[in-house]
């Protein structure tokens, strides 16, 4: 048979790969705990239909999807907000709201493979449910900063719009959903040009298209500021205009409760997914020119689903992409493991020295237990390499008087130890 390696875009996590990621999951299922999101565990393989509905043409054409064996058109699912809002709209629908939801885990996309980009990827995901207001959107926000905060990366920032801007504009000129999808999407995709011409094709006037054009300018480190002038400049776009007005009380509201994240706006942006009706955003650091994850606010998907009108706001995190992040800032900490190994000398002490590495897990302390048979000093070199802190020996001579020997491996001193003390003892060391 030929050696099967794995699936173009799919990787397997070793161990210590598996300990950065399991790390960063930690610290937001932390943050989950902090902020009272409770976590639900929804399935991998989704309705197609249900998870194509609003993902937007780049996911949509992305998607592993199949017919199961009964026909059904299914698909893996490329993010969790899908599912959470065909939870609300069913199951979870006569529930008090707010609802406060959190999920981790694998998502599939058929991207390109390359540098923080994979075919199977996880994300950490929060979402918020029944609140229209500015609070609940500071509230993603906030988590968001501290969970990047708590894991020690540097020089974070947020770069944040707000789709009704964009789309207040468009609608005023007479633009259909569907068509402004469209824009939105090239607007994802970073191509201003081709999204103008786009806004001409659907009949956006010439003022239409220099309104546009000064939104694309209004970027800048001093949010308020931008939106003010912004705000000037699209006083006939009423719904535009609101758009720009609740971005800035979100920013306000952000800057006086002391979330901590720079805030970069940037009006003209957009994200892939169509559901987003609100304030939109997405972490990003200095190392990396993708975003370390993206989020936003999204009224209508509940509804859209066959529940009642539900307004709603989340972000879910690159768990993948923060932990390459923190790589490239040489700030994933060192992993060092304690634990202690557990070696007979000879055959006849095997089951006394099972049981007394059971004892010592009881009490919490990790033990590997000698299962190769090897001689003493093999099995100590061993132990050497995989960094034990002690080597806990018995020997018959020494188990006579229910003694054995602790070795430290750091400065290879022994000492005899009564067994009946040797788990207060390790502890002891330990702490
Ligand atoms: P998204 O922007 O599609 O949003 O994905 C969020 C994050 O997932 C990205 O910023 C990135 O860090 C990570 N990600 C996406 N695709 C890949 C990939 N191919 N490889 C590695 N990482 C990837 C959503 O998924 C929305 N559901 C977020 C949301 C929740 N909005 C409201 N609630």
């Amino acid at each position: 048979m030929a050696k099967f390696q794995t699936v173009r875009g799919m990787r397997d996590f070793l161990p210590l790969d598996a300990k950065k990621l399991r790390r960063v999951e930690a610290a937001a299922k932390e943050v989950a705990r902090l902020y009272r999101f409770r976590e639900v565990v929804t399935p991998l393989v989704e309705n197609y239909d249900l998870l194509a509905a609003k993902s937007g043409e780049d996911i949509k054409t992305r998607m592993y999807a199949f017919e199961d064996l009964a026909g059904r058109k299914v698909a893996l699912r490329p993010e969790f907000t899908a599912s959470i809002a065909r939870l609300i709209a069913t199951t979870l629908r006569n529930d008090p709201k707010p609802l406060r939801l959190f999920s981790s885990g694998t998502l599939y996309r058929y991207d390109e493979p390359q540098f923080g980009r994979y075919r199977e990827f996880w994300q950490s995901n929060f979402e918020i449910i029944g609140s229209d207001r500015p609070e609940a959107d500071v509230e993603v926000l906030s988590l968001t900063s501290n969970i990047i905060r708590r894991l020690g990366l540097r020089n974070h920032w947020f770069k944040i719009g707000h789709v009704g801007i964009l789309r207040g504009l468009l609608l005023e000129e007479g633009v259909k959903d569907e068509q402004q999808n469209s824009v939105m999407q090239l607007l994802d995709a970073k191509r201003r040009t081709q999204a103008l011409r786009a806004a001409r094709k659907f009949g956006v006037s010439q003022e239409g298209i220099a309104t546009l054009k000064k939104i694309f300018e209004a970027k800048g480190k001093d949010a308020l500021k931008v939106l003010n002038q912004l705000k000037r400049k699209l006083k006939k776009y009423e719904s535009a205009v609101a758009g720009v007005e609740n971005l800035g009380q979100i920013i306000e509201l952000c800057r006086d409760s002391g979330v901590e994240s720079h805030i970069m706006v940037e009006a003209g942006f957009a994200r892939g997914l169509e559901y987003y009706t609100g304030m939109i955003f997405e972490p990003l650091a200095p190392e990396m020119e993708i975003s370390l994850g993206g989020g936003g606010r999204y009224d209508r998907l509940v509804e859209l689903f066959g529940g009642e009108s539900t307004p709603a706001v989340g972000v879910a995190h690159g768990l993948d992409r923060i932990t390459l992040a923190l790589d490239k800032q040489n700030a994933n900490p060192e992993f060092s493991e304690r634990f202690v190994v557990v070696i007979p000398i000879g055959a006849k002490l095997i089951p006394r020295a099972l049981a007394i590495a059971l004892q010592l897990r009881s009490k919490g302390i990790s033990v590997e237990m000698e299962i190769m048979g090897r001689t003493i000093s093999r099995a100590l070199q061993d132990a050497d390499r995989r960094k034990a802190n002690y080597a806990v020996i018995l020997g018959p001579k020494e188990l006579k008087e229910e003694t054995l020997v602790v070795r430290n491996l750091k400065n290879r001193q022994q000492t005899s130890v009564k067994i009946q003390e040797l788990s207060q003892i390790l502890l002891e060391r330990f702490s």
